[in-house]
C-alpha cells in the first residue's frame, strides 16, 4: 500500500514536470515552423532582415497578450518598433519610454507614433477601481488621474460598459497629448514631418479605430507645453 502511494505521487511530479517541459518547448516548436515557413516564401528572409531595420512606425501598445502589434496591423518584422507596458502610457519620468521614443525619432527617423489602446483593458480596469493592488497600483495612478480630469464626462454616461471603453479611449488621447509634449517629439518637428496618432483596438471583432486625435505640428499644443530654445 504505501509502496502504492509512493509510486503514485512519483506519477504526479513526473507530469507536473512534463506539463512544464511542453509549455516551455512549444515555442520552440514553433519557432522552427516559423523559420520553414519564412525560408519558404522568401529564401533571402533572415539575411535582409539581418541586415538592418528601417521601420516608419513607433507602436506605444499595451503589454496585454491579446494586442500584438504586427499580427494585428498585418505587418512584418521590420515594419514596426515596438514598446509595450501596462495600459499603454507615456510617462514624462519614464526614462524606458523616452529611450524608446528618442531612438525611433531621432535615429530610426520613423514617420508615424501610434499609441494604442484596447477595449477591456484589465490596467484601465483596475485604474477605475478602489481596490488596493500593489506596486501596479503606482503605475496605473496616472490614469487615476485621467479618470478624475474627466470626471464629469464620464458621470454622464449610465451604462458602466461604455463608462471603461470611454476611459480606454481618453487614456490614449491623454497619452497622445503627453507624446506632443516631449522635447523629441518637438526637436523632430522643427526638422521634418513627424505625426501622433492615438488608436484603440477591439479585442470582441479585431478592428483598429482611428480616434481622430492626430497631433502633427507644435501649434496644435496649448502654448505652456511648448518648448523654446530647443
Ligand atoms: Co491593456
Amino acid at each position: 500500500m504505501n509502496f502504492r502511494a509512493k509510486s503514485f505521487s512519483h506519477i504526479i511530479v513526473k507530469s507536473k514536470v512534463e506539463i512544464m517541459k511542453a509549455s516551455y518547448d512549444r515555442l520552440f516548436k514553433g519557432n522552427d515552423e516559423w523559420i520553414k515557413e519564412k525560408l519558404k516564401l522568401d529564401p533571402e528572409y533572415f539575411k535582409r532582415l539581418a541586415k538592418g531595420q528601417k521601420p516608419e512606425f513607433l507602436w506605444i501598445g499595451c503589454s496585454d497578450s491579446r494586442v500584438p502589434a504586427n499580427e494585428i496591423t498585418g505587418t512584418e518584422s521590420g515594419e514596426i518598433f515596438v514598446h509595450r507596458n501596462i495600459a499603454n502610457q507615456v510617462i514624462h519620468s519614464d526614462t524606458n519610454m523616452l529611450s524608446v521614443l528618442q531612438y525611433a525619432v531621432e535615429y530610426l527617423h520613423v514617420k508615424h507614433v501610434i499609441v494604442c489602446g484596447h477595449y477591456g483593458c484589465g490596467g484601465v480596469k483596475a485604474a477605475m477601481d478602489t481596490q488596493y493592488v500593489g506596486l501596479v497600483g503606482r503605475w496605473l495612478a496616472h490614469i487615476k488621474d485621467i479618470f478624475q480630469l474627466n470626471k464629469q464626462t464620464l458621470d454622464e454616461i449610465n451604462d458602466p460598459e461604455a463608462r471603461e471603453k470611454r476611459m480606454v479611449e481618453l487614456n490614449v488621447i491623454e497619452q497622445v497629448h503627453n507624446l506632443a509634449k516631449t522635447s523629441i517629439v518637438q526637436k523632430a518637428w522643427k526638422k521634418r514631418e513627424l505625426e501622433i496618432h492615438g488608436w484603440v483596438y477591439s479585442l470582441e471583432d479585431g478592428r483598429i479605430i482611428d480616434l481622430d486625435c492626430k497631433y502633427s505640428n507644435i501649434d496644435q499644443l496649448e502654448p505652456i507645453y511648448r518648448f523654446s530654445g530647443i
